[in-house]
């Protein structure tokens, strides 16, 4: 192959977050500017990652592409991943402009191929773990210097929540003051080596019709709902302060009661739009209950919901206590798959009490599948690519 002709490769793997104080309201729709910082959990990659390589060479021909899950993508109509693209490729122009011995892989096609481990469909923040896939691998391939703090700058012009998923463990991003955005971007609160004990629960629920997009949802509730303004001034910033020190701490008390109230804040400003937003089900608030159950027996917190922009729950709870929070799920969902993920060894039935009879059947009714997961690291460089040799799509893994 000549040397013009070359296929330069770079693959990542990267994480899903989820947030415990939610980022839900934009000040600047453009540059993806949030109305006030969030604060996420990153989630094991054994359980849910993406993959993604990306390829260039100037023996491609035609636009930039992108293949997820063996579907074509339209990324040429996607305004937020042709911001990352063209930020991406500014910074490999920099560096060429340096240095003349680097190959212009700033000026060659990029083909990108993405595969997630999780059905995309469940719902399951795949738009973080995407785009931080994206940025990362691209970073990679064009050998960029940037720290994942740089990095997220890109990457939340994608998807806000993605810029979180750039590191691992504890990961705040910084909603920043600036006009521009600069100051906008993530900053890890504390490594998974800090409180590796945490676990994560997520209940798959199926919905009956698909909710409010996120991008639109937020739109409705900035303009709209009466709660929200003292949500981004007073009470978030507030959660921000209280639960970093419980992290710090490792306090679950009041990491768990703040990571509730934030879900139940964030969802109270949805219902207060208009026209109101719904995410939440039965089947969430049965999970609800049964979370509250466990609390009011333990006699403290032990387990924390939080819900995103649809009904799955997910539920953090420390090692210690896997019988009597993930326990209590598994004696009622024991036919459910997914009890064999990363910490089931963990998991016993409990006798600590059963739950109350509409909460079971409608848990039981509800949830089609169960994630047994915990905190994870940033994302990971890997040898294994989606792209071939001759620059085919690999496919499948
Ligand atoms: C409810 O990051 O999907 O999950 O920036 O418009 O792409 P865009 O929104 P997105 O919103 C996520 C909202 C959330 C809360 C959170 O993750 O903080």
């Amino acid at each position: 192959m000549s040397a013009d002709s070359q296929i330069y490769r770079a693959s990542t793997t990267a994480p899903v977050n989820i947030a415990v104080i939610k980022y839900w309201g934009k000040r600047d729709t453009a540059l993806n500017l949030p109305t006030n910082s969030s604060l996420s959990v990153t989630l094991s990659q054994k359980s849910l990652r993406t993959h993604t390589t990306a390829s260039a060479s100037s023996s491609y021909s035609g636009q930039d592409s992108l293949i997820l899950n063996g579907e074509e993508e339209d990324i040429q109509s996607s305004k937020r991943t042709q911001a990352c693209l063209k930020h991406l490729r500014s910074l490999r122009a920099e560096l060429e402009d340096k240095d003349s011995s680097l190959p212009k892989l700033s000026s060659f096609p990029l083909r990108l191929v993405s595969s997630n481990n999780f059905p995309t469909a469940a719902g399951l923040a795949s738009s973080a773990a995407g785009f931080a896939a994206l940025v990362r691998a691209i970073a990679d391939l064009y050998e960029l210097p940037q720290s994942p703090e740089q990095l997220s700058l890109i990457a939340r012009q994608g998807s806000g929540s993605a810029c979180r998923s750039l590191q691992g463990g504890f990961v705040a991003w910084r909603a920043g003051t600036e006009a521009d955005g600069s100051d906008s971007k993530s900053q890890e609160v504390a490594p998974v080596e800090h409180w590796p004990t945490m676990r994560a629960l997520i209940l798959v629920v199926s919905a009956e019709k698909k909710g409010v997009p996120s991008t639109a949802g937020m739109q409705t509730t900035v303009e709209t709902s009466t709660l929200a303004p003292a949500r981004f001034t007073e009470i978030v910033p507030r959660r921000m302060k209280e639960i970093e020190k419980a992290i710090q701490e490792k306090d679950f008390e009041t990491f768990g009661r703040i990571t509730m109230q934030d879900s139940n804040s964030f969802h109270a400003i949805c219902l207060d739009s208009w026209p109101p937003i719904h995410y939440l089900n039965d089947v969430s608030r049965a999970a609800m209950n049964a979370v509250e159950t466990a609390n009011r027996k333990a006699g403290k917190i032990i387990a924390a919901y939080t819900f995103d922009a649809g009904p799955n729950a997910v539920i953090y709870y420390e090692k210690e206590n896997a019988h009597l929070v993930a326990g209590v799920f598994k004696n009622v969902l024991a036919r459910v798959s997914g009890w064999e993920g990363e910490f089931s060894d963990e998991i016993r039935p409990n006798e600590y009490g059963s739950l109350e009879q509409k909460t079971l059947m409608t848990l039981k009714s509800g949830v089609s599948r169960v994630i047994c997961t915990g905190i994870g690291g940033g994302p990971e460089k890997i040898d294994r690519h989606l792209v071939d040799e001759h620059g085919q799509p690999v496919s499948s893994e």
